[in-house]
């Protein structure tokens, strides 16, 4: 029997339910959702106790809750980042309190020893996908693009509007004419998107969406069909999650491509806290998950119907 062990805490021959405190974000998106349910269930699969809380957009909301499981002396903590910055203090907390500390879909600049890993995807890579896809897609026509970028500071929004960048480098054809933040929501991708539609001639100027993910694309198609133009035709859409409404919109031919996120960070998270509470086993700093293309090629009806019940 081992006492006072972090990574291991057998009692009386049991494993004890280990205890994990989730930091979320909040529900911004159809994806949030998503992610919260399947770390849910993934806990519940597991036996962990998952002490949940919702911090409804705010970092000080989410740096009060960690400090509370710190408090709590939690066995892990998973926190979603709202933004990369200003987490150095509350993370070298944890460290000081030997609680591993797990990133889910978003990164922080903080010094990597301050968590034990990072689950998510490229960013980077799901922007340059989504960018060249447009690039093949247009053909070397002549296309100005506007842009719905996720919460300011936030991971995904940095490197998805650099991704994308990336992805268009050289297609002279191709221009960014506009670029704001729609804060990851549907609503506000529909606000922005009427205030692009109005700035660009009632939209006939422009000739594809970006946005940098599927809520505030569906928002914005919303936006299109009401100043009377077609989405997917008139002006292409391509967004970033693969959430069941997207592939709805892509069936009606409302939208054109986009990219997965998988909602389940959670799975390999608690695999690598596992094999640390086992025997200490450090993970890679980053556990990387697919970033994979949907077009209409992909029968869009298809995957709706496959992943309606999923919960989001
Ligand atoms: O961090 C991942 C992003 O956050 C998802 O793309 C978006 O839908 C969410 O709210």
């Amino acid at each position: 029997l081992i006492a006072g062990s972090t990574a291991l805490t057998l009692t009386a021959g049991l494993a004890a339910a280990q205890t994990v405190g989730f930091s979320q974000i909040g529900s911004e998106s159809g994806w949030r959702a998503a992610e919260t349910t399947v770390t849910r269930q993934q806990a519940e699969e597991r036996g962990i106790d998952l002490k949940f809380s919702d911090a409804q957009q705010k970092q000080e909301n989410q740096i009060a809750a960690l400090r509370s499981f710190i408090a709590q002396g939690v066995d892990a903590i998973l926190v979603a980042p709202v933004v990369a910055t200003g987490w150095d203090a509350v993370l070298e907390e944890a460290k000081e309190a030997e609680i591993p500390v797990v990133l889910l879909d978003r990164m922080v600049d903080s010094d990597k020893e301050l968590y034990l890993t990072a689950v998510g995807s490229d960013l980077v890579e799901e922007g340059r996908v989504a960018g060249r896809w447009l690039v093949d897609e247009v053909a070397g026509a002549e296309c100005r693009v506007v842009e719905l970028q996720g919460t300011t500071g936030s991971s995904p929004a940095i490197d998805r509007k650099k991704g994308f960048e990336e992805g268009i480098a050289g297609a002279d054809n191709i221009e960014i004419v506009r670029s704001q933040t729609g804060d990851f929501t549907r609503a506000r991708g529909k606000e922005v998107m009427e205030s692009f539609l109005q700035a660009e001639n009632g939209g006939k100027d422009i000739c594809a969406l970006y946005a940098h993910n599927d809520d505030m694309a569906v928002g914005a198609i919303q936006a299109i069909k009401e100043a009377g133009l077609k989405p997917g035709t008139d002006i292409k859409v391509v967004s970033i999650d693969a959430v069941p409404d997207i592939f709805l919109a892509m069936a009606a031919g409302e939208a054109n491509a986009t990219v997965e996120l998988t909602p389940n960070m959670a799975g390999p998270a608690f695999d690598a806290l596992a094999a640390y509470w086992k025997d200490g086993t450090m993970p890679e700093k980053f556990i990387q998950t697919e970033s994979k293309l949907y077009t209409q090629a992909d029968d869009p009806q298809a995957v709706y119907e496959q992943r309606k019940d999923l919960g989001y």
